[in-house]
């Protein structure tokens, strides 16, 4: 198997000691860079993008050509696996994703098949492949898959939505059948992610986007059960190498306790939550990754940096805490300060843990 040459993500992630705080940062392949706009243009769409490897490894690796990150993502879409249940999605410009066949009846529920990854969602596998021989061990690699709830949320809506009316109707007055939708969304999330671990990805990350839309028992029962059944049976362990799993819910920052039970290694935190206030609740059963404002970036430099610096002072000496914006950056934010940002964790996180080693 490939050696890696920097593991301190991973490291970070299974709470063992590291010299410095590593650092990615969602959606770092992507329309903020202009390399990103002109593979795309080239590509035509965006789904052409994702479903062609050679185009999804080159964006997959340009951030890490501009930065000193410390993990590349795979370049794909939550959204793959209700296209390959066959509900067909489109992204339309200036509109986002939308399904031609939502799901809408009791019969379409029932019926959805849940794919066979190596088959309809191949096109992933082999970009996987692919970005794994191109990096060379350099950084590891982050698959991911959308959490049952949230694809759900786009399934039964047909496109992104504010008012969740459809689903939230669907919850209220047909809970059981909700449930068999995200038990077999559940499934399916598994068993794309065994695949994409059994292709060489290095840690998973599971995006619960819409998790923060619920009361606290819809988020236990039908979000935070569905995220931790989708690992029920997944391979934590390839050539003996622990793969990381991480739990990212967006506005979840007042359920971390019942998240770090489901069976992560880390959580994802947005920029609601005060990561140290975070740590002490999470204790040492968890990692902690993020979490900075995405819109720090449209500070000055100066003002970036403490920002930065006082995420990495929040979080403390110790291990545990992998670097990261609360949310994906912005198709406006400025590469430059993107550079600084990743520069300033750098720079400032080797005396934290420096700190931590000699207290
Ligand atoms: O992080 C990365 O760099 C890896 C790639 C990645 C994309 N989408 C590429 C993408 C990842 C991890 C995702 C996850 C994703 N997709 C989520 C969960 C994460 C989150 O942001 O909360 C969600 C909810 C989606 C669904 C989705 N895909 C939406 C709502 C949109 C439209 C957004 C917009 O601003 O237009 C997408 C499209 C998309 N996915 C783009 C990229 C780079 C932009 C498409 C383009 O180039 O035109």
């Amino acid at each position: 198997m490939t050696v890696l040459l920097n593991d301190c993500f991973l490291r970070a992630l299974l709470r063992q000691p590291v010299d410095r705080t590593p650092v990615w940062m969602m959606r770092q392949a992507g329309r903020y860079l202009p390399e990103y706009r002109r593979v795309r243009e080239r590509a035509g769409s965006f789904m052409s993008l994702c479903t062609t490897p050679e185009l999804a490894c080159e964006v997959t690796l340009q951030p890490l050509a501009r930065y000193r990150l410390d993990a590349a993502i795979l370049f794909s879409d939550i959204l793959t696996i209700p296209d390959a249940m066959g509900l067909g999605l489109e992204f339309v410009e200036g509109e986002g994703p939308q399904f031609r066949h939502p799901l809408r009846t009791a019969d379409a529920i029932r019926q959805l098949p849940i794919p066979d990854p190596e088959q309809s969602l191949g096109y992933v596998t082999d970009a996987v492949r692919l970005i794994r021989r191109e990096l060379g061990g350099r950084v590891p690699l982050i698959g991911f898959s959308g959490s049952p709830w949230t694809l759900a949320t786009y399934m039964v809506e047909g496109r992104s939505s504010r008012e969740f009316r459809r689903i939230k109707g669907l919850m209220y007055e047909q809970p059981e059948l909700l449930h068999q939708l995200l038990d077999r969304l559940a499934q399916a999330v598994g068993r794309y992610l065994a695949a994409q671990i059994a292709a060489g990805i290095d840690a998973v990350m599971v995006f619960d986007t819409w998790g923060g839309v619920l009361s606290p028992a819809q988020y236990r029962a039908f979000s935070l059960d569905y995220a931790a059944q989708s690992l029920d049976g997944l391979p934590r362990e390839r050539a003996g190498r622990r793969i990381p799993a991480i739990l990212f819910t967006k506005g979840g920052g007042q359920w971390l306790e019942g998240m770090a039970a489901a069976g992560y290694d880390a959580l994802g935190l947005d920029w609601t939550t005060d990561i140290g206030e975070a740590r002490a609740r999470v204790g040492d059963r968890v990692a902690l990754q993020g979490n900075l404002d995405p819109q720090a970036l449209y500070a000055p430099i100066p003002r970036l940096r403490e920002e930065v610096r006082a995420i990495l002072a929040g979080f403390g000496p110790g291990s545990g805490h992998v670097f990261n914006l609360g949310h994906g950056v912005w198709p406006d934010a400025d590469p430059e300060h993107v550079g600084a940002m990743i520069e300033a964790v750098h720079e400032f996180s080797p005396a934290i843990h420096a700190a931590g080693r000699n207290a």
